[in-house]
């Protein structure tokens, strides 16, 4: 008789606890056609502003600092705002980011978790950007290219630091409970901004 242990890692959970919500998601953002013009991209680069303006706080706390040693270069604000300019389009005007610097350190986990995994599915939407649109990584789409080390090895890296965080059994739910957040927060841009008709994007 032989015995099979299956060990399921936090990313695979994370993956698993969430993906009919990024299935969901990822049809909504597609069936809103941001790739039929600038204009409309414009619009998907105001939500992605949104979310990581929520996020900025996790880039300089001090428990994922300790955790993953190149989150601050992780941190895209800067490059959607760039990308945001380069089209002309103003920066959306603000709210209370969802996130501040006090955030338990499982939480802040699920939603980095949410951040890192968009920059890996990110390589699709680069290409469709570029393919389409003639956006590149100097232009338009700075915040899609992949890093110097390919999204795959980029995202590796992430999740084997998510993966190796000593966290207490306890505390493994709220992980999830923070990234299931983090995408009803996407959401909730998503539906701010990438509506059916045309709108001014100043
Ligand atoms: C801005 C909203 C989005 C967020 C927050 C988001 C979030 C995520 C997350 C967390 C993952 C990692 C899943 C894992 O654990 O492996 C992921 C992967 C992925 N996403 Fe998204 N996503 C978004 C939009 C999209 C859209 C619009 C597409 C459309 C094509 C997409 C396509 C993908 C793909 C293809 C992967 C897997 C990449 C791979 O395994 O190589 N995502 N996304």
């Amino acid at each position: 008789m032989s015995t099979h242990s299956t060990v399921v890692s936090r990313s695979q959970q994370l993956k698993a606890a969430t993906h009919s919500t990024h299935d969901s998601l990822d049809k909504r953002v597609m069936a809103a056609d941001i790739f039929a013009s600038r204009d409309s991209f414009t619009r998907f680069l105001r939500v992605q502003y949104r979310f990581h303006r929520d996020i900025d706080a996790l880039y300089s706390h001090h428990g994922l600092l300790a955790l993953i040693p190149d989150l601050a270069e992780r941190r895209r604000l800067a490059r959607i705002a760039l990308d945001l300019q380069d089209l002309g389009s103003g920066i959306p005007t603000g709210s209370t980011p969802a996130v501040d610097a006090n955030i338990a350190l499982p939480d802040a986990l699920g939603w980095l978790y949410v951040a890192e995994g968009s920059n890996l599915g990110g390589a699709v939407l680069f290409k469709l950007a570029r393919d389409r649109l003639q956006l590149h990584a100097d232009f338009g789409a700075r915040h899609l290219a992949a890093h110097a080390d390919g999204a795959a090895q980029h995202w590796r890296s992430f999740t084997a630091a998510l993966d190796a965080a000593p966290l207490a059994a306890a505390q493994e739910a709220s992980v999830v409970e923070g990234a299931r957040t983090a995408f009803q927060t996407v959401r909730s841009h998503v539906e701010t901004e990438l509506h059916a008709d045309p709108v001014a994007v100043t």
